[in-house]
């Protein structure tokens, strides 16, 4: 018996040793020390000993036992720190591997200038103001004294919702519905975009944008309207640029007049920028007609204003040297990603 014991204790140990799973180890440990186990069958033979023999023997039996228990305990901490580290070195983050990029979206070159266009006039004290595109006909042509049948309506032909709904062509029906609701003084600019049936090519869009401007109080004359836009385009295109206004005829303005930048490429001596002309046609302005101050309600005797309209996408075009308006609607990331 003593050499069954002693056997049992060297190959279990022997096997326990080289044992390299947790599975592995518990089958030995069913194998030696379960309940019919090898251990347990040599036990159970101790009754037919001697009793000399018996207590012997049963104190090597404690031993072998207690020497296997230790060695599955030891060996059983041994796997699974071994198990654990092999996790922890599978699982490793290396925190030190560059991140990926993010990628960050950035504005399109028409949003840039109707940016650096509202900081300009907001630092005058102008307060940007929006208006719906699907417009009233009398927030769009009848109250900016522009009935029906009347000619200028021809040059603005739009989508029509209705007969009194339609796409707006101008951003100056902004100005009306300002004038509604708020008291001079008033000092807005009013971007967005506009609509007219026009077919698109290098330099015309059915859809386009526009910056309106408007200025109303008690003794305003065409002179805050020079010095304001001649203000404006030197803060845009530098302190060389010049204006000139030329006489012109809007219906809701009164003197009306069309307004011309020095060429911002020649400085005015001719270009093929500005066509030879050393000017480049930029917008439309004038003094508010009295009646459309008297259409919202505003006494004409008691105030004046001025108002501007300018398109944005030219402004754009000219700033980024882009030769074909298309671009700035067709999306083609080629073109946009070169803004970033
Ligand atoms: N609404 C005009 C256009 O679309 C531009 C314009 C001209 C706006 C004169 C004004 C103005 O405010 O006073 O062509």
């Amino acid at each position: 018996m003593r050499e069954a014991l002693e056997k049992i204790r060297s190959e279990a140990l022997a096997a326990i040793a080289a044992a390299q799973e947790s599975a592995a180890l518990e089958s030995l440990r069913v194998r030696y020390s379960g309940k019919k186990g090898e251990l347990t069958g040599i036990l159970k033979m101790m009754g037919k000993l001697s009793a000399e023999e018996r207590p012997k023997m049963g104190q090597l039996a404690n031993d072998v036992r207690a020497a296997l228990e230790a060695a599955f305990t030891a060996r059983a901490a041994e796997l699974a720190d071994r198990a654990l580290a092999a996790q922890l070195k599978s699982e490793a983050v290396d925190v030190t591997v560059p991140a990926a990029p993010i990628s960050v979206g950035h504005q399109h070159p028409l949003t840039i200038v109707i940016n650096e266009v509202r900081t300009i006039f907001e630092a005058m004290g102008f307060e940007t103001v929006e208006g719906p595109e699907v417009e009233y006909d009398y927030y769009n042509f009848e109250a900016l004294n522009t009935p029906p049948n009347h000619p200028a309506r021809d040059t603005q032909d739009t989508f029509y919702f209705s007969d009194n709904m339609l796409l707006r062509t101008q951003t100056s029906s902004v100005q009306v519905r300002t004038m509604e609701h708020r008291k001079p003084p008033i000092r807005v600019i009013a971007p967005g975009r506009v609509y007219r049936s026009d077919a698109v090519d290098a330099t015309h869009s059915p859809l386009f944008t526009q910056i309106e401007g408007l200025a109303v109080d008690k003794g305003i004359t065409f002179t805050d309207l020079k010095g304001t836009l001649d203000l404006f385009f030197k803060q845009l295109y530098g302190p060389e640029t010049r204006t000139r206004f030329r006489p012109h005829h809007f219906a809701y303005t009164e003197p009306s007049a069309e307004m011309d930048m020095s060429c911002f490429k020649c400085g005015g001596k001719g270009c093929p920028m500005c066509k030879g002309e050393g000017w480049i046609e930029i917008l439309g302005c004038g003094m508010v007609h009295p009646k459309v101050l008297e259409n919202c309600g505003i006494d004409p005797n008691v105030y004046s204003g001025f108002a501007f309209g300018m398109g944005l996408e030219r402004i754009a075009l000219m700033r980024y040297d882009i030769d074909d308006m298309r671009l700035l609607f067709e999306n083609d990331l080629r073109f946009l990603r070169q803004f970033r």
